[in-house]
């Protein structure tokens, strides 16, 4: 898969995603569903939307014991979604369990990221909380290390981190990216953000777009916009 742009569906139902999907006559993006649209609706809204020809990120971030990583993940593979994710603090044998898990019987899978550390938790939360002492740069990359060594594809992660997780785990190694804004747009509540040309610049395998496309006033156009922007 090449460069795309993915926006996350972070609707609470079925009816105003497809409603909102509805907008986009002809064209099907690639699509997030996260916890809140999956745990509302299950899996028929990922039934649905395959249906209807989305690609699909199915980010639910495991975080459990290996073999109950590695059952949850046959069943998401089952489901024929294009990316699913987990947490990288589940361990190296955690993701390795995963992917087994992920893995078809025909030798064919969902391509598997891992989350780093959250872009919510800062230095002080890391060593307050989880008594991790280290830098948060080191590490996110020591993370993203760990899910190169497991197997994995790649990592969600900050723009701003797309071109070091590169040059630690090699360009192959994919980064999808949170955190993108339009130069002239609202920032919101992410702290840290990109334009989609700068994560382009900086080399973001795929950008995770939410509010700037779903509240926009012209949602198609917002989304043609990031398009043009970031695939080019
Ligand atoms: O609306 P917005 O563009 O901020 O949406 C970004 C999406 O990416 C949301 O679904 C959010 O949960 C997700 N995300 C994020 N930061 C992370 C991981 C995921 O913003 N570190």
């Amino acid at each position: 898969m090449g460069k795309d742009v993915i926006i996350a569906c972070d609707f609470s139902s079925g009816e105003d995603t497809l409603k909102f999907l509805d907008n986009f006559t002809g064209k099907k993006p690639f699509v997030k569903i996260g916890m809140e649209l999956f745990y509302a609706e299950g899996p028929s809204i990922v039934r649905e939307l395959k249906k209807r020809g989305h690609k699909i990120f199915l980010d639910l971030k495991l975080h459990d014991i290996p073999n109950t990583v590695k059952k949850s993940m046959a069943v998401l593979s089952n489901l024929d979604v294009d990316i699913c994710n987990l947490h990288a603090a589940g361990t190296t044998a955690m993701m390795k369990a995963a992917l087994e898990g992920l893995t078809r019987a025909d030798g064919t899978r969902p391509l598997l990221i891992a989350v780093t550390q959250l872009t919510s938790t800062d230095q002080e939360s890391m060593e307050r909380d989880l008594l991790i002492k280290e830098p948060i740069d080191k590490v996110v990359m020591h993370y993203a290390h760990n899910a190169k060594e497991a197997g994995l594809d790649g990592v969600v992660c900050s723009p701003l981190e797309a071109g070091k997780v590169h040059e630690v785990c090699g360009d192959t190694f994919l980064t999808v990216t949170p955190g993108v804004r339009f130069a002239d747009g609202d920032i919101g509540d992410q702290k840290r953000v990109m334009t989609p040309a700068q994560a382009k610049e900086i080399g973001s395998d795929y950008i995770v777009v939410g509010r700037p496309i779903t509240a926009a006033a012209d949602p198609v156009a917002a989304y043609e916009r990031c398009l043009n922007e970031f695939v080019g």
